[in-house]
């Protein structure tokens, strides 16, 4: 069967830049929370290896939007560095910083290559973190500061904008479950982070519309679809909670301009709002978007609670459901998640059939694999599972597009083998491999295909 796709479909492939830069702290930008956490925790990283171990953009980017190319790309989301551009988060712009990025937009431009660019990836200043981060509603302002300036500098050329990457990330990582700083692990003051990164989503938005820039405005959300164990009503009601805290609690604010009753009669219930101010629903109102990112990595599985919470320990999300590993679901074996290509259907279905049918894309869809080097064919990664798990997933994303769902392009995680938070190289998710010790970049086999689909607008199978 041949699968085609829209004229203009966007083929291409997102990453960030704190995960590709390098160039870092001790040389070139302002230190982020990462740096900071890494030089006093190493341990925390996989191989102790830190985000100054990249495939370095900063030095390498004219050759690797050559690789794009060859590719056959037709767009590529990064992020700018906040701590790049503004080393302290508030204070001077840095030239530097907006010479680099001047040249970066330029060439793909130049290169037949659409940039979309994300305003925040995971990579708070230091400095903006030492005054709460994102519980500090300053921080919501020289955030909103930081996105007015990165407007007026490259709004000329730049015409898909985000605020932020999987925002629900820094809250469940930074305030729940230990795994990004400040390694709180505290239901209240997550909230407060969601609530506040909302606001300011809004107000770079406001500030995008009163500017009147040429392109649009948007958001990346990694949207988890919640399966229910059974059609059980506590099945069904555990489902609900996950999906109205890890999805909507986004979703709802950036494409209705408000939260979902539901959520915030359960947050009440449990004592756990966050401080609100008068004006926030109308800012919040303002914050709709014109197109919507979605990262799909894999579903959730979910559960009634098997036991009864005790109360008198703190409220985590873990007392609405529990995570349920389903038997015989199919894995990716060398990862670790679940892989289930129709939830990218059922996502887009959702949009068309609850919130009006949004613009929106894949920003983000991908295949980690450890010990990639395993799989090496005549000096070439033969990835065929990473081309399986594409096309896959591209099977339903067609079938969504054949039914009327408004989806714009696909983009995969990622281009070349990057630094990844703490896992650093623990999994690979390039189309290009990266040797980190020599720099050398070589296209793997999914690569190859991916540069024939694109060319193609599709692929037969
Ligand atoms: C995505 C993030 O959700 O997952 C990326 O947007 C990240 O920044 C990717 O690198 C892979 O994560 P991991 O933990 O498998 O390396």
């Amino acid at each position: 069967m041949k699968y085609v796709f829209p004229e203009n479909f966007w083929w291409g492939s997102a990453s960030s830049a704190l995960q590709s830069e390098g160039e870092g702290y001790y040389t070139s930008r302002g230190e982020t929370t990462w740096d900071h956490w890494f030089a006093s925790q190493p341990n925390r990283f996989h191989q102790e290896t830190g985000p100054q171990d990249t495939s370095q953009f900063y030095r390498h980017w004219q050759d690797d939007i050559q690789l794009l190319k060859q590719l056959n790309h037709n767009s590529f989301r990064t992020s700018l560095s906040w701590a790049r551009l503004i080393p302290n988060g508030i204070g001077e712009v840095n030239p530097e910083a907006v010479a680099f990025y001047n040249q970066v937009i330029n060439e793909l431009i130049e290169q037949g290559i659409t940039p979309f660019i994300t305003l925040f990836h995971f990579d708070m200043p230091m400095a903006m973190q030492e005054m709460g981060g994102w519980e500090n509603r300053e921080v919501v302002d020289a955030y909103a500061r930081y996105a007015k300036i990165c407007f007026e500098l490259f709004g000329d050329r730049v015409l898909h904008w985000f605020t932020f990457n999987e925002p629900i990330v820094p809250v469940e990582g930074g305030y729940l479950y230990d795994f990004h700083y400040p390694n709180v692990v505290d239901f209240r003051r997550a909230a407060t982070v969601a609530y506040n990164t909302v606001l300011a989503h809004a107000k770079a938005v406001q500030a995008f519309r009163a500017g009147h820039y040429a392109g649009e405005i948007g958001i990346v959300l990694n949207l988890t679809p919640s399966y229910p164990r059974s059609q059980n009503p506590e099945d069904r009601k555990a489902a609900h909670h996950a999906d109205l805290l890890f999805n909507r609690s986004f979703l709802d604010p950036v494409l209705r301009g408000k939260y979902p009753a539901d959520l915030v009669t359960l947050l009440k219930d449990y004592d756990q709002l966050p401080k609100c101010q008068a004006e926030d629903s109308s800012t919040i109102a303002e914050g709709t978007i014109d197109l919507l990112g979605i990262n799909y990595y894999q579903p959730r599985r979910v559960k009634c609670r098997d036991s009864i919470v005790n109360p008198l320990t703190p409220f985590m999300p873990e007392w609405l459901f529990d995570n349920y590993e389903m038997p015989g679901r199919k894995m990716n074996p060398y990862r670790g998640w679940e892989i289930y290509e129709p939830g990218i259907y059922d996502i887009l279905v959702n949009l068309r059939d609850n919130y009006g049918n949004p613009r929106c894309f894949i920003s983000e869809n991908g295949m980690g694999v450890e010990n990639e080097q395993r799989f090496i064919e005549n000096g070439k990664i033969n990835d065929q599972y990473r081309i399986d798990f594409i096309s896959g997933h591209l099977k339903w994303l067609h079938k969504g597009i054949s039914e009327g769902c408004n989806c714009l392009g696909y983009h995969m995680w990622t281009f070349i083998d990057n630094w990844s938070w703490c896992n650093a190289y623990k999994n690979r998710y390039g189309f290009i491999q990266l040797d980190l010790a020599t720099q050398k970049r070589t296209i793997k086999k999914s690569g190859e295909w991916f540069a024939i689909t694109a060319i193609n607008n599709g692929f037969d199978e």
